[in-house]
């Protein structure tokens, strides 16, 4: 697995990945409803992107701040359950260490929380359900010194 941060030219694939996400099909598609990453967001946030032979694994994206957001992570769906998102996870708490971040801070989609907890994070709390997310989602802190 290789890491690269993505490009402008790099958006429709991310895109592509969010949206066939089976995660965000069913209960939880009201969550990702005319949402698309931004060229904007992609120059203001840290984004690293996750690619082999086969092509594009997944990706994540850091908001930075105290505590540093994982605002996204992504394995896509053909690709899971290999080891890629533990990976990937790793390096968004490397990257999140490079930014000077002490804490990480993850608003999880429900059913990844055990993945979240499986990788050290910590529940903290739940935030209430708001606009078009009907859901409570978890929050996870993750300490990083
Ligand atoms: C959550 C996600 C990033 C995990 O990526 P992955 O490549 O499937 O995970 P890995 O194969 O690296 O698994 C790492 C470990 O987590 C566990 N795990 C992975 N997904 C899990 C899940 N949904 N629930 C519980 N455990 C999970 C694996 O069993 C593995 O455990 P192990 O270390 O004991 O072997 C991926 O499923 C994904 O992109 N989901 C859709 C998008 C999403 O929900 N992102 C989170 C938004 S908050």
């Amino acid at each position: 697995m290789r890491l690269r941060r993505p490009t402008v030219g790099d958006l429709p694939t991310l895109n592509r990945i969010l949206k066939e996400s089976r995660a965000y099909q069913g209960q939880y598609a009201p969550m990702l409803v005319g949402y698309a990453i931004s060229a904007d967001q992609l120059a203001r946030d840290h984004f690293e992107l996750a690619e082999d032979d086969k092509g594009v694994i997944g990706f994540f994206s850091l908001t930075p701040g105290e505590p540093v957001e994982l605002d996204l992570m992504f394995v896509a769906d053909a690709r899971q359950g290999q080891g890629f998102g533990g990976q990937l996870f790793q390096a968004a708490v490397g990257a999140a260490r490079g930014m000077g971040g002490v804490r990480m801070l993850i608003v999880s989609n429900p059913p990844a929380e055990s993945f979240y907890l499986r990788q050290g994070a910590r529940r903290v709390g739940e935030a209430p359900p708001g606009g078009r997310v009907t859901w409570a989602r978890p929050i996870l802190h993750l300490d990083l010194n």
